[in-house]
């Protein structure tokens, strides 16, 4: 059963128009929503092709508008294999169903029509196909034109998670998506069948499904970089930079634009989040800060079995900070792996592109077609492990389930490298052997308690501010326009520090950097092993590392200080965050025991992004970890409302 109640005005209205007056409107489709068996469907206006059909071959098949639900099939098979292949795709792809087949494209099928039960119940049409030009998949078949249009199912965006899903056009460009479903202040995503998309060595992502963080530009759609005022002053995006490319390039199917916290700094919900509201993480009660500023993305891929994929883009812990609380696999990869033409900016000299997955292997394939020759891919390849295993902050003894957690990790990975941890205390190996080039007597927390703020605040203003507020005032008197607290204040407090301070911190920077690469993480000669060492520390500890959104906080401020998560961006290391299990808390918001994720981060040398993948690869195969799903748990399981 299909209905279209939608259209249909539209249609009658050009029609009666047409024949009475000689305004030459134009009229698009921009697609079609319908629901087939109760399922919410977007049947695309670009068609894949067409081919003829006796009308009253589809006589038996429903029809809306005069579309109408058919499958094609291009590989030869025989038709008594049909029904195994069918039960195959509905496996592999959540879009087809056996409510697509009311009428079969065979190809392989010879001149003759003819007819296949596939299920007791009804009667399929089998019809020749004579195009090789559509792929294999459920289609919508326009009765008038023969035209097949492609499916995509609409699932209702419940984290909040996007806010703009989109088309993506055969010529990769974007529209927005026309679609709506039942959902409470909630964006409809669409996905198309991925039994359209083969993967092969030109197309490696072919078919996988990409939410991109609203901070990199588009073609044909506007961005907002979490900024109403700019959303609206600026017109659609003109060029699609090289990031986002090369995913596209690699086969990947982009299906919006997700939240970012306000031109990607770091926002905490509620209070924070003005302009909009932030997204949910899944995990535990339904009601812990998804962290951020790739926040839409963390909060998707712990969410929806439905998306492969997320870009953000990490500066001080973008993609780190969501993909720790959520329990999801993040890389910020080492700096400057990949170009960031056409993305907003944070700080140039920490900002990178990184990904968040649930699945390593794609996050390996997809990190080759991001980074291109500047990623060395470890699969299927000989690796040596580095034998320096160092932990920062660890814990010795279990005294809670997540210490425990920890300790039992620990323990494994240092068995599986066939070594000893050696707990690390920077600090204080700074304070006894400082390096030549640093200023004397300053402990390590000093020397970087400004760095970040300062290069943020201080490369932001000029990059983005400054040109948006010129641009703000320009259109509309004189105005500026509206910012939210944080990166307003962050902005502010770097006011009273002269352009000088920007050189001091990268100086810090440089300082910092050159002495973990000289005594820590050092790039090695043999490619088998790259790294000197591999360097791990918390990311994640069940419920103390989460931030309920309920709360109200504290005025926002310069983010001061030093910590472990600040090594990567300083020292441009790989940091990559693997979720190694959870443990439970009581929750006050559902006075029951829920399950929050521990998470760990791996560095390694400049350069070894790959080997960081290989080995969380490695701790899946052995068992030390274990896939994330998504829902309410790493184990999957509802997600509370
Ligand atoms: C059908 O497809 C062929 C190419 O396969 C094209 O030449 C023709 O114009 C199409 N017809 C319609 C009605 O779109
Ligand atoms: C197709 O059907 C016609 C009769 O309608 C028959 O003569 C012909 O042999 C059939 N062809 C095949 C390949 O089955
Ligand atoms: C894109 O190009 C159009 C037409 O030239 C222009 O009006 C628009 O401002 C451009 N958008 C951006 C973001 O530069
Ligand atoms: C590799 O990294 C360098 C340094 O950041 C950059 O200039 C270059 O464009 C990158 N190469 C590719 C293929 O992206
Ligand atoms: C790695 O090896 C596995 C099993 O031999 C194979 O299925 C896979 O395609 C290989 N991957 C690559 C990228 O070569
Ligand atoms: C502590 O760790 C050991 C070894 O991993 C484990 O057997 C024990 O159950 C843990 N205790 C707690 C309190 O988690
Ligand atoms: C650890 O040692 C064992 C036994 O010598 C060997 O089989 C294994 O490959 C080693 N593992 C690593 C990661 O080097
Ligand atoms: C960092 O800077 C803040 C603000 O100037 C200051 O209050 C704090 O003591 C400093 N911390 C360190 C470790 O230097
Ligand atoms: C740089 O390091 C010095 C200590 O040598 C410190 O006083 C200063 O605050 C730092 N500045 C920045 C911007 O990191
Ligand atoms: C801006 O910073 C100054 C100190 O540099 C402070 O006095 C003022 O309150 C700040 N204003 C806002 C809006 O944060």
């Amino acid at each position: 059963m299909i209905y279209i109640p939608r259209l249909a005005l539209g249609y009658s209205a050009l029609l009666s128009l047409g024949t009475i007056s000689s305004v030459t409107a134009q009229l698009v489709s921009t697609g079609l929503s319908v629901t087939l068996d109760s399922i919410d469907y977007f049947i695309s206006p670009y068609a894949s092709g067409n081919v003829t059909v006796a009308p009253a071959l589809l006589s038996g098949v429903p029809s809306a508008n005069g579309f109408l639900p058919v499958t094609v099939v291009q590989e030869k098979h025989d038709v008594s294999a049909l029904s195994s292949v069918f039960s195959a795709w509905a496996v592999k792809d959540d879009v087809f169903s056996d409510a697509f087949l009311g009428a079969v494209l065979v190809r392989s099928l010879g001149q003759n029509h003819s007819t296949a039960a596939f299920d007791s119940s009804s009667t399929s049409v089998l019809i020749p196909l004579e195009t090789t030009s559509v792929p294999s998949g459920p289609y919508f078949i326009e009765q008038t034109t023969g035209k097949l249009y492609p499916v995509y199912r609409l699932y209702s965006d419940f984290a909040g998670a996007f806010n703009q899903p989109l088309l993506q056009k055969a010529d990769g460009t974007f529209q927005a998506l026309s679609a709506q479903v039942a959902g409470v202040a909630s964006a409809t995503v669409g996905v198309p069948s991925r039994l359209y998309y083969t993967r092969t060595a030109e197309k490696p992502l072919a078919g996988v499904r990409v939410g991109i963080k609203d901070i990199y530009s588009l073609s044909g759609v506007r961005q907002s970089n979490g900024n109403r005022a700019w959303y609206y002053l600026y017109g659609e995006n003109n060029a699609t930079g090289t990031a986002v490319s090369r995913l596209i390039d690699a086969g990947a199917i982009i299906v919006g634009l997700q939240k970012p916290s306000q031109f990607a700094n770091g926002e905490t919900a509620t209070d924070d989040w003005v302009d909009f509201h932030s997204p949910f993480n899944p995990r535990g009660d339904g009601y812990q800060d998804p962290s951020s500023s790739s926040s839409g993305a963390g909060a998707s891929i712990a969410s929806y079995d439905w998306l492969d994929l997320a870009l953000g883009s990490d500066t001080g812990g973008s993609i780190r900070g969501p993909a720790e609380v959520q329990g999801i696999y993040g890389s910020r990869p080492s700096h400057g792996l990949v170009e960031l033409d056409h993305v907003m900016s944070l700080s140039p000299v920490l900002d990178t592109a990184g990904l968040l997955t649930r699945d390593p292997y794609l996050w390996d394939k997809a990190n080759t077609a991001l980074y291109s020759t500047n990623y060395t891919s470890f699969i299927n390849k000989t690796v040596k492990y580095p034998s320096k295993l160092y932990t920062l902050s660890f814990p010795t003894t279990n005294n809670t389930a997540a210490d425990g957690l920890l300790v039992e990790f620990q323990q494994k990975l240092a068995a599986f490298l066939n070594t000893t941890a050696t707990p690390l205390d920077l600090e204080e190996d700074w304070l006894s052997s400082p390096p030549s080039d640093a200023p004397a007597d300053v402990p390590l927390p000093t020397l970087l308690n400004l760095t970040y703020a300062m290069l943020i605040s201080k490369q932001q203003i000029p990059l983005v501010k400054e040109p948006f507020f010129a641009d703000y005032a320009a259109k509309y008197d004189g105005r500026t326009p509206f910012i939210d607290p944080v990166p307003l204040s962050r902005w502010n407090w770097s006011t009273a520090y002269s352009a000088l301070a920007l050189d001091d911190a990268i100086q810090n920077k440089t300082i910092f950097m050159d002495w973990i690469a000289s005594n820590y993480l050092t790039r090695i000669s043999d490619p088998d092993q790259c790294s000197s060492s591999l360097m791990v520390y918390i990311g994640s500890a069940g419920a103390e590392y989460q931030s309920p959104r309920n709360v109200y906080r504290s005025l926002p401020g310069a983010p001061l200080g030093y910590d472990s998560s600040r090594i990567s961006n300083m020292a441009e290391v790989p940091d990559f965050v693997v979720p190694i299990g959870e443990v439970s808390s009581y929750s006050t918001i559902t006075n029951h025991d829920e399950s929050y994720p521990v998470t760990v981060d791996i560095m390694a040398a400049k350069g070894c992004d790959g080997l960081i993948v290989r080995l969380a690869q490695d701790l899946l195969k052995a068992g030390i970890i274990k896939t994330p799903k998504t829902g309410g748990s790493l184990a999957g399981g509802d997600i509370l409302f």
